[in-house]
């Protein structure tokens, strides 16, 4: 048999009170319909189909090419929106999986389980149930007296016996799509919210005779829907336990995983020991046996193995082997770090390339730099990269010694080898192996500090 797939992400979410669609709001770094999608496609599905409607683009871009869309101009609800798919499904008799692009955190393993369970009966329609201690919002499964499923109230329909009701509706369904538009086109929306609900088939189905099966979901928190900012706040907490205890099982060790957040959509190293009140954000990936932490955010970024990051902010730039990095650097989008560099305290750094086993250990700006190997810039040395209109880079070469305080006005080389002096403002190239200077020469008055008191003395007087 044939299995396809359908995901309903139409609605706007007024719940969400957002000017952004519902399922494109973000759950451990990744759009909720993103999730929804991964899971939707490790079943194998042979293809997927997106419903969208509200800021509908915005929604398709994001899922890119490797689903058709049908949109729903209206959102006049569920059973209306699957119903938008069926010229997408015109001549398929397979099976059809439909879930809904705000439950994040369905895993593929639980829509395999449905689906298995739907081919086993030969159901027209089996729905995937959980039972909640509190099922307040969702829809209640209501069973006769034999156990067997009779029909979905959705919440603001149901009178209180069937409100004291725990088992719900996850959104989730397989269906045979032979007859399926057909009888979705006679659902009708005489409810409580005037919409076309998909859980009125149920008993439609029921109702003519054909047969419909339930599988009960055996984690309940996998099946949360999102429909405000609180229940957000739920699923991500109970998805970024998931990721860090996948990261534990495979070798990294998270001190505090209460107080570390990592996206789903990171790789780290076996024995990298993450220090509390960390953040690794975005398609980051960090190596084997680094440090970091504490206090530490890291985005988009690839470090290399044994680097260790304390209390500093790294965004967009790669890190390579043993670097040492912090407390307190800031690096910014665009840099290299080849191996073995130390970036220290207090240090911001843009758009540079330092070369193996550089030095910046205190107190510097480096913007829109190359320093070659084993060059050490001196303590409050700054790239003068910007004359108010345009940027420019500035270029040192190989074991070149910046001294404390330098103003590297770019563009400007210095040379391989070439020193500069303490204090120097240098505006022109500094040859190879030269020493660029621009201070004065210091010139000592001896006995002048007493002079100085004694004629304050005097005018106190
Ligand atoms: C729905 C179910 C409810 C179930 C709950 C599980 C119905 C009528 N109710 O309620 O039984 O317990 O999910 O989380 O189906 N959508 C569209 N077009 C529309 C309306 C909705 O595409 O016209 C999409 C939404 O984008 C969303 C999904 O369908 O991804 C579910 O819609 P939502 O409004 O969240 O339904 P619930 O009230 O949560
Ligand atoms: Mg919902």
């Amino acid at each position: 048999m044939q299995l396809a797939a359908v995901i309903l992400a139409a609605g706007k979410g007024t719940r969400m009170k957002s000017g952004l669609p519902k399922v494109l709001h973000q759950v451990c770094g990744r759009a909720m319909v993103e999730h929804v999608l991964q899971a939707v496609q490790e079943v194998s599905v042979q293809k997927t189909v997106l419903v969208v409607g509200y800021q509908g683009d915005l929604v398709a871009e994001l899922v890119g090419d490797s689903v058709e869309t049908a949109y729903q101009a209206e959102q006049l609800g569920t059973a209306h929106a699957l119903l938008q798919c069926c010229d997408a499904f015109k001549g398929y008799d397979g099976d059809i999986l439909v879930v809904c692009g705000d439950t994040p955190l369905l895993r593929h393993q639980t829509l395999s389980q449905l689906y298995a369970e739907h081919s086993r009966s030969g159901s027209a329609a089996t729905v995937l149930t959980a039972v909640l201690a509190d099922p307040t919002g969702y829809g209640r499964v209501i069973r006769n007296a034999t156990g067997g499923i009779m029909k979905i109230v959705e919440q603001k329909d149901a009178v209180p016996a069937e409100l004291a009701v725990t088992e719900i509706n996850t959104g989730v369904y397989c269906f045979k799509a032979e007859g399926l538009f057909e009888a979705l086109s006679q659902i009708r929306s005489d409810n409580a919210q005037g919409e076309y609900y998909l859980t009125d088939i149920i008993e439609y189905y029921i109702g003519r005779g054909d047969s419909v099966g339930a599988v009960i979901a055996d984690d309940f928190a996998e099946v949360m829907g999102v429909n405000d900012r609180c229940q957000l706040a739920v699923v991500e907490k109970v998805l970024r336990r998931r990721i860090l205890d996948r990261l534990m099982m495979s070798g990294v060790t998270i001190m505090d995983p209460a107080s570390t957040f990592i996206d789903d959509t990171v790789d780290i190293g076996a024995d990298t020991f993450i220090y509390p009140f960390t953040f690794v954000e975005g398609k980051s990936k960090i190596g084997e046996n680094c440090r970091i932490g504490p206090s530490t955010r890291l985005v988009n970024v690839t470090l290399g193995c044994r680097v260790n990051v304390q209390n500093s902010v790294i965004t967009e730039s790669r890190v390579d082997d043993g670097c040492n990095i912090g407390p307190f650097a800031y690096i910014r989008p665009g840099c290299v770090l080849e191996k073995d560099v130390k970036v220290g305290d207090f240090v911001e750094l843009k758009n540079s390339h330092l070369d193996q086993g550089c030095k910046v250990p205190h107190l510097s700006y480096v913007g829109d730099a190359d320093v070659g190997r084993g060059s050490n810039i001196g303590c409050g040395t700054i790239t003068c990269n910007y004359d108010g209109v345009k940027k420019s880079r500035t270029w040192v070469g190989a074991y070149a010694f910046i001294g404390s305080n330098t103003n590297l006005v770019a563009p400007v080389v210095v040379g391989d080898g070439a020193i500069t002096g303490a204090g120097s403002t240098i505006t022109k190239d500094v040859p190879p192996g030269a020493l660029g200077i621009t201070r004065d020469k210091q010139k000592n008055i001896e006995g002048w500090a007493q002079k100085r008191k004694n004629h304050l003395a005097k005018t106190e007087e």
